[in-house]
C-alpha cells in the first residue's frame, strides 16, 4: 500500500513568462509525439475498469471476468458477529482498508457523474458495477447506528505473508470506530462515497440510491458529532498504512460537499460556508488523495460558483484557480514538480495516485470553466484556458500509457510493453487453477523473490510508477513503484472516458 506524500522543496522559476513559454513548447512537442502515435483510450478505459474485478474480495459473481481470481475472505466480520464480506483489497496485499476504499468509491462515482456519458454503454455498466461492489460493502460496514467498520485484516499479520487472497490464513480482525473511538476522517469519506454513489444510482436504481443517501446522512452526522482522527482511535491497525496525517476537517467538508450535491439540502450548504475556513490556501492547495481532500473540495464546489448558483462559495473557486495555477510552472511557490519526462511528481511513493487525481481535477475543472466561458488568471498577464487544462491532463494520461522516456505503459496489459513484476500477491502467485493446493504464508516468498514475470496478468492495473528521474525498476520489492492501488485507477476511469470520446 502507499503512503501519504511529503512536499518537495519549492522551486522558484526565474521568470514566469519564460517558464510558461518553455513549458508550452514542451507540452506541444509532446503533443506532436502523441498525435503521431495515438492511444486507444477506449481500450485503456475498458482495462482500467476491469482492474477492479481483480481487487474484489468476497464471493465472486458468475459474470466475474478476471477468472484467475476466486472467492476469498468469506468469513470477514464473523469474529465480530457481523457480515463484512465483499469490498476491495486496496492494492497488492489482502487487507480491506476502509479509508482508501471509500475514497476509491467516491472517485469512481465522480468519474461516472462527470464522464459517464463518454464511456459507451458497456463500459458505463461495468463502471457502475465497480461502484456498487464498493457501496454494497460500505453499506455493510455502516449497517449499525453509531458504528463504522473501517478495516478488515490485521495489516502486520497480512504484510508478513506473501499469500493469495484465496489462501488467506492471517488474522482477519475487524476494526471499528464508534462514539468513544471516533474517526471523522474515515467516516467523513464514507459519507462522501455513499452520497456520491447515490447520484450515480439516482435514475438507474432509485431505491438503492435513496438507501445510499439516507445512510450517507447518518454516517456524516456520526462523523461530525463524534470528532476525532481514526489514527488516534486505532493507531496500530491503521498507522503507518493509511494513517490520517492531514486531519479530519477536510473529510467533514468533503462529506458535506457531496451531501450538498446529492441532497440539495440547505443545511449542508450552511455547513460548508460555516467551515470554509478549514481550507486555507497555501501549501495544501494542490493536494488531493485519500488523506487530503483540499483541491478536490475546491474544484467540486467551484462548479456551483461557475454556474452562478453559489456566490457564497466564491472562496472555493479562488482556491481552485490557485490550484490550477500551481500546476503550471513558475507561478507560485506551491508549484507542483514535474519529472524531466513531464510526469507530475510528488515524493512519498505511489506517485501515480497524485498524477491521476490531480489530472482528474484539471479535466473536471476545465469542463466547469468551459460551461461558464471562463479562464483562470494566473499572474498579471496570463490565463489558463480550459483547452490548456485539457492538454495538460491528456499529457499525463499519455505518459501513463507509454509516451515517456522508457516507452513503457504503466498500465498492465496495455500496449506492447508494460510492468511484468508488479507488487501484487494474487498476480505474482500461481492461480488456484494452476496450483490448487494451499500455498502458505512463507511458501509464497519464493514467488515474491523470483525474477520471472507474474503468472497472472492483472489487466488494467496502473502501478506507482517511475521515480523522479523517469526510471522504473519493474521489480516486486520496489513497492512504491510497482504496486497498483484502487485509488490510482478510480480517477483514471474518468480521464480515459473523456479522452476516448474526444481523441
Ligand atoms: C531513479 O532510479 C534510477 C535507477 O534505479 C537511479 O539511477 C536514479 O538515481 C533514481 N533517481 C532518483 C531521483 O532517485
Amino acid at each position: 500500500m502507499a503512503r501519504i506524500s511529503r512536499h518537495l522543496p519549492a522551486t522558484i522559476f526565474p521568470s514566469f513568462s519564460t517558464a510558461l513559454l518553455l513549458f508550452l513548447l514542451f507540452v506541444s512537442n509532446n503533443l506532436r509525439h502523441c498525435a503521431a502515435r495515438g492511444h486507444d483510450y477506449h481500450d485503456a478505459l475498458r482495462k482500467s475498469i476491469l482492474f477492479f474485478e481483480g481487487q474484489r474480495s468476497g464471493r465472486l459473481p458468475p459474470d466475474q471476468r478476471i477468472r484467475w481470481r476466486k472467492d476469498s475472505a468469506l468469513h470477514d466480520g464473523a469474529s465480530a458477529g457481523v457480515d463484512l464480506t465483499g469490498g476491495y483489497y486496496d492494492a497488492g496485499d489482502n487487507v480491506k482498508f476502509g479509508f482508501p476504499m471509500a475514497f476509491t468509491t467516491t472517485m469512481l462515482s465522480w468519474s461516472i457523474i462527470d464522464f459517464g456519458r463518454n464511456m459507451g454503454g458497456g463500459e458505463l455498466g461495468n463502471a457502475v458495477r465497480a461502484v456498487k461492489w464498493g457501496t454494497d460493502y460500505l453499506l455493510k460496514a455502516t449497517a449499525h447506528d453509531g458504528v463504522v467498520y473501517v478495516q478488515v485484516g490485521d495489516p502486520l499479520s497480512d504484510h508478513n505473508c506473501w499469500e493469495r487472497p484465496e489462501d488467506m490464513d492471517t488474522l482477519r480482525t475487524a476494526y471499528k470506530i464508534d462514539a468513544n473511538h471516533p474517526g471523522s476522517d474515515v467516516a467523513g469519506e464514507t459519507a462522501a462515497a455513499l452520497a456520491a454513489a447515490s447520484i450515480v444510482f439516482r435514475s438507474r436504481d432509485p431505491s438503492y440510491s435513496r438507501l445510499l443517501l439516507n445512510r450517507a446522512i447518518k454516517v456524516f452526522e456520526f462523523a461530525d458529532r463524534h470528532r476525532g482522527a481514526y489514527s488516534n482511535s486505532l493507531r496500530y491497525a491503521v498507522c503507518p498504512f493509511y494513517c490520517d496525517v492531514n486531519g479530519y476537517q477536510d473529510e467533514l467538508l468533503w462529506g458535506a460537499a457531496w451531501l450538498h450535491k446529492a441532497s440539495r439540502r440547505r443545511e449542508y450548504r450552511e455547513y460548508i460556508v460555516r467551515n470554509e475556513v478549514v481550507l486555507r490556501a497555501g501549501d495544501t492547495i494542490n493536494e488531493f488523495g485519500w488523506d487530503n481532500k483540499h483541491a478536490g473540495i475546491n474544484v467540486l464546489l467551484s462548479k456551483e460558483v461557475l454556474m452562478g448558483r453559489a456566490n457564497d462559495l466564491k472562496s472555493f473557486q479562488i482556491n481552485a484557480d490557485g490550484f490550477i495555477c500551481s500546476l503550471l510552472p513558475g507561478i507560485s511557490h506551491t508549484q507542483v514538480q514535474y519529472s524531466p519526462g513531464g510526469l507530475i511528481f510528488k515524493a512519498g511513493g505511489s506517485n501515480m495516485q497524485h498524477v491521476t487525481s490531480l489530472s482528474f481535477l484539471l479535466l473536471a475543472y476545465s469542463n466547469y470553466l468551459s460551461h461558464a466561458n471562463h479562464a483562470v488568471a494566473c499572474g498579471a498577464d496570463s490565463s489558463a484556458s480550459p483547452a490548456l487544462l485539457k492538454r495538460l491532463a491528456r499529457r499525463q494520461v499519455d505518459y501513463i500509457l507509454g509516451d515517456n522516456p522508457l516507452g513503457i505503459s504503466y498500465m498492465v496489459g496495455y500496449g506492447p510493453r508494460y510492468p511484468q513484476r508488479i507488487h501484487h500477491r494474487g498476480s505474482s502467485l500461481p492461480s488456484l487453477d494452476a496450483h490448487p493446493t494451499h500455498i502458505g504464508c512463507k511458501a509464497g516468498s519464493r514467488y515474491f523473490l523470483s525474477p520471472n514475470p507474474n503468472p497472472n496478468v492483472l489487466v488494467g492495473a496502473v502501478v506507482g510508477g517511475p521515480n523522479s528521474s523517469d526510471a522504473f525498476p519493474d521489480s516486486r520489492p520496489f513497492f512504491q513503484e510497482s504496486e497498483p492501488t484502487t485509488y490510482i485507477n478510480a480517477p483514471l476511469v474518468g480521464l480515459l472516458a473523456y479522452f476516448s470520446a474526444h481523441p
